[in-house]
């Protein structure tokens, strides 16, 4: 598959220098191919040098295809095995990037995100790739002899042409309905992208009760779904102004649907209906002072206000039932919010170009052949923790081998 050498003219363009495209073009570029990685922002990879909080959580040693959401789930398992955590690792290590883990496998840069920009750009120039940033690539037709990419500032010709402008999140440090609007003009289906890892939002009249528990954070069990298809994370939860965030909010977010409850337990490891009413014989503490021995003060006061306890009353003076209610506030506490923070806020962007139009060996449309989508632009969407690049890189390694 190679074009002429004229100018303008390269075996790949990939739109987009964010994880997924420069991943990919170093990959062709490597194999020989002629490679033009566009993008339209004027610094590189933004979403990577603000990632992780500056240090790009940039894998997860237990990442495996379980850890991703897509409406065809087993999709992912291809490219995910054929290039790994550890193989992202190896890079690492090759370039002698410092890096920790920091839980659950997620490696995170010692110093800076910067660190993996630089490898990623020196594994493109390793593959001769060339550039042209900033550039805005407004079109993508099919002609005789591949495609026409029409940019603001010229039109280029390629053999194949490969999408890797992400999804919605973070619009402005330059995200696009790009992806969406390329897969759309070629027939290919989307499936309908939202917000995700994002905090959730509550009614204000509703949240009222609990605004004094702001900066609050703690270890929780999360749910949500039916009780056919539940899913339970334990992680942080944090209390905020407007509502809940933190990485229990951001985790289960991804598979909260609109009307839908979430339940929180605050105290995953305890009882509490049994201890309380186990208690009733044993002390003589009032409410607060018999919770504050398992939950923050601050939390326990404005728990018990918004749930309509008086914090004053002794334990032993309380009916079961009371406390029975109580327990059940702290260890399955139903809420349901209202809305997200929307894309300004989310992490990532749900759905996306719907992965049964693409070959999971290669990215390639099937209906479009030379039409590759990789990253976050396709329907597949990691959990928090390193999950989002490990899958921006194999896609990435999937079609630049696949070219
Ligand atoms: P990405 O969005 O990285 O790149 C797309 C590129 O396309 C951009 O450079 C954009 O400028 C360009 N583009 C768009 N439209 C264009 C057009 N028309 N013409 C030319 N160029 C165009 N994940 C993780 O695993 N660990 C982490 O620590 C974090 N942390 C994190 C923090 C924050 C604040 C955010 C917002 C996200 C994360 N993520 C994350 C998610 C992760 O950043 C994300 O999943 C990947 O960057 C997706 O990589 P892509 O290459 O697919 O898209």
């Amino acid at each position: 598959m190679s074009i002429s050498k004229k100018s303008g003219s390269y075996d790949v363009i990939v739109v987009g220098a964010g994880a997924a495209g420069m991943m990919c073009a170093a990959v062709a570029g490597q194999a020989g191919k002629s490679v033009l990685l566009v993008d339209h922002a004027s610094k590189l990879a933004e979403k990577i040098r603000i990632s992780g909080g500056g240090r790009c959580n940039f894998t997860n040693l237990h990442a495996t295809w379980q850890n991703f959401i897509s409406d065809n789930p087993h999709f992912c398992r291809s490219a995910l095995s054929r290039y790994s955590p550890q193989d992202f690792l190896n890079l690492v290590k090759r370039y002698r990037i410092a890096f920790h883990e920091k839980h659950k496998g997620q490696l995170f840069c010692d110093v800076s995100a910067e660190d993996i920009i630089n490898m990623l750009r020196s594994e493109c120039n390793a593959g001769q790739v060339s550039w042209a940033m900033p550039c805005k690539v407004l079109d993508i037709d099919r002609s005789p002899d591949g495609f026409v990419v029409t940019t603001e500032e010229k039109i280029l010709m390629a053999n194949n042409v490969v999408i890797a402008t992400g999804g919605l999140s973070i619009p402005k440090i330059g995200a696009t309905d790009f992806s969406y609007r390329i897969a759309k003009k070629f027939g290919l289906k989307v499936v309908e992208p939202r917000p995700a890892l994002v905090p959730l939002t509550f009614e204000a009249n509703d949240w009222a009760a609990f605004v004094s528990m702001a900066g609050i954070s703690l270890e929780v069990d999360i749910e949500t779904g039916s009780q056919k298809n539940k899913i339970v994370f334990r992680e942080d939860l944090l209390f905020t102004h407007r509502g809940l965030s933190g990485p229990a909010i951001l985790q289960i977010s991804s598979y909260w649907q609109p009307k839908q409850s979430i339940f929180l337990n605050l105290l995953p490891e305890v009882a509490l209906s049994t201890e309380l009413i186990q208690a009733k014989t044993s002390s003589k503490k009032n409410l607060t002072n018999w919770l504050s021995a398992y939950l923050p003060l601050r939390l326990v006061e404005g728990l018990l206000a918004a749930h309509g306890f008086d914090g004053n009353l002794r334990i032993a003076d309380m009916p079961d039932k009371r406390l029975q209610l109580l327990g059940e506030k702290i260890n399955r506490w139903e809420l349901i919010p209202n809305g997200t923070e929307g894309y300004r806020k989310a992490e990532v962007t749900r759905g996306g170009v719907d992965t049964r139009e693409l070959s999971q060996q290669s990215m390639m449309s099937k209906k479009v052949p030379g039409l590759f989508f990789v990253g976050e632009a396709v329907d597949v969407t990691g959990w928090l923790g390193g999950f989002n690049f490990q899958w921006a890189w194999a896609s990435g390694v999937a079609a630049g081998q696949g070219i």
